[in-house]
């Protein structure tokens, strides 16, 4: 594919985008790889490209100009997006990269949106070979290539897929965005409007195509889990990443087995304090869907919580870190169940997002993948190739236990 540039970054004055933009220039500034950096106001741009020292060139485009869209990414192999809410502000880009091949990855976990895209333009994707790859950050990736790097492991030892997974979040230490805020406000205002859109969100198989397996509703009540000794509550993050671990073992070819189940939770502890943290996690969650399902409670929340382009500040990105543990049953014998855990060196929203982000980028720009166009998990289309990528570049390790 002969295009001007390897990669534009659109959405590179928002919160994400700017994260995005000081790691390419950092890791891929004076190299061989070219670089852009698009939005929908130029005199934007331009601070953002003084403030990271970089002359990497600036193009325009808005959300809702199509032909500019179409121009932009024809100009690129591939196009890393964080203009978000996707449901509002992605659906051309999408349309366009599918149009013109061009190859796609972004931070959504907006689930309703991801089913429309895939139902709507699968085929064009197909038969253009863009590769489409949404929840290249903290959702889904740490779950995603979590599961695949352990599932690769139980096949390799035991010449069998781990009938479950699940996966635990230990430790973690990280802030909210006012994106990613809109981004959850907006799903919640949609799903009250059109009742179809709860029903996909509540789906556990959302984003299969045909696969339909054992697993239920996400669990929102705390339980004792004897595999790691400990209480869990909910994790607040599950009904998207569990989505994308399902459909990658369709896109696999079931590789995780027919009756593969899979979920995550948050690990408490053992006794009587775990006990009381889960449950308080439980009814957290709860209370927080059910005040945001209320549209003046929203409004009071926006209030107070972040605002589009506010975020955590450099601080708390840089000590921020996330460390997950991950179990995967061995079908008959549970002394071959395996463990790995995840780990991230900076906040996991922003800092350690960022930059699977942009591996993820440079990936589809630069590595020999075996996939052809279409829409894509991260580990459907780049599984190995991450898993080389970001331990060394990203600091975010993949370790056996
Ligand atoms: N999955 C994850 O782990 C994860 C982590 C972090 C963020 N996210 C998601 O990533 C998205 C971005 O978050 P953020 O905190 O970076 O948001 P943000 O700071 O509000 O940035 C949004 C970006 O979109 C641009 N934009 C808005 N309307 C536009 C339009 N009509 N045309 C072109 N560009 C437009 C903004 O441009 P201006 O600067 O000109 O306003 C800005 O560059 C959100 O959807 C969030 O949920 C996901």
């Amino acid at each position: 594919m002969q295009r001007e540039f390897d990669i534009i970054i659109w959405g590179a004055t928002g919160f994400t985008g700017k994260l995005v933009v000081e790691y390419m220039q950092r890791n891929y500034g004076g190299g061989n790889l070219t670089w852009a950096m698009a939005g929908r106001n130029i005199s934007k741009l331009t601070g953002v490209r003084d403030l990271y020292g970089t002359n990497v060139p600036l193009l325009e485009a808005n959300a809702l100009d199509p032909q500019a869209l179409g121009e932009l990414v024809a100009k690129t192999k591939v196009i890393l997006t964080t203009v978000g809410p996707y449901a509002r502000y992605g659906s051309e880009l999408v349309a366009a990269c599918a149009a013109h091949g061009t190859h796609y990855c972004d931070l959504t976990g907006e689930v309703h949106w991801m089913h429309k895209m895939i139902h709507t333009h699968q085929e064009q994707a197909r038969e253009s070979g863009a590769r489409i790859v949404h929840t290249c950050g903290f959702d889904s990736i740490p779950s995603d290539l979590g599961v695949f790097f352990l599932q690769k492991h139980m096949q390799q030892t035991y010449n069998t897929p781990a009938r479950e997974v699940k996966y635990r979040a230990k430790a973690f230490k990280g802030g909210f965005s006012g994106g990613t805020i809109d981004s959850m406000m907006a799903m919640m205002e949609q799903a009250k409007t059109d009742p179809a859109i709860k029903d996909i969100i509540a789906d556990p198989y959302a984003l299969n195509e045909k696969y339909r397996g054992p697993d239920g509703l996400d669990h929102n009540r705390h339980y004792y889990d004897n595999d790691f000794k400990s209480w869990v509550g909910p994790f607040v993050m599950a009904a998207i990443n569990t989505r994308v671990v399902r459909r990658s073992n369709e896109l696999l070819n079931m590789a995780y087995g027919q009756g593969f189940s899979y979920n995550e939770g948050t690990l408490t502890q053992d006794g009587f304090g775990g006990l009381m943290g889960a449950a308080a996690l439980g009814m957290g969650s709860s209370a927080m869907n059910s005040l945001a399902a209320l549209e003046p409670a929203r409004k009071l929340m926006q209030n107070f919580l972040p605002k589009p382009g506010e975020g955590p500040s450099q601080e708390q990105i840089d000590n921020g870190f996330f460390e997950i543990e991950l179990v995967a049953k061995h079908p008959t014998d549970s002394s071959k169940d395996v463990r790995a855990v995840v780990k991230g060196d900076k906040d996991p929203g922003y800092g350690s997002t960022a930059k699977m982000l942009a591996e993820s980028a440079v990936c589809l720009a630069q590595d020999d993948l075996t996939v052809g166009g279409g829409f894509w998990t991260p580990a459907s289309a780049m599984g190995d190739q991450l898993l080389e990528r970001l331990p060394g570049n990203a600091g975010v390790t993949f370790t056996l236990i």
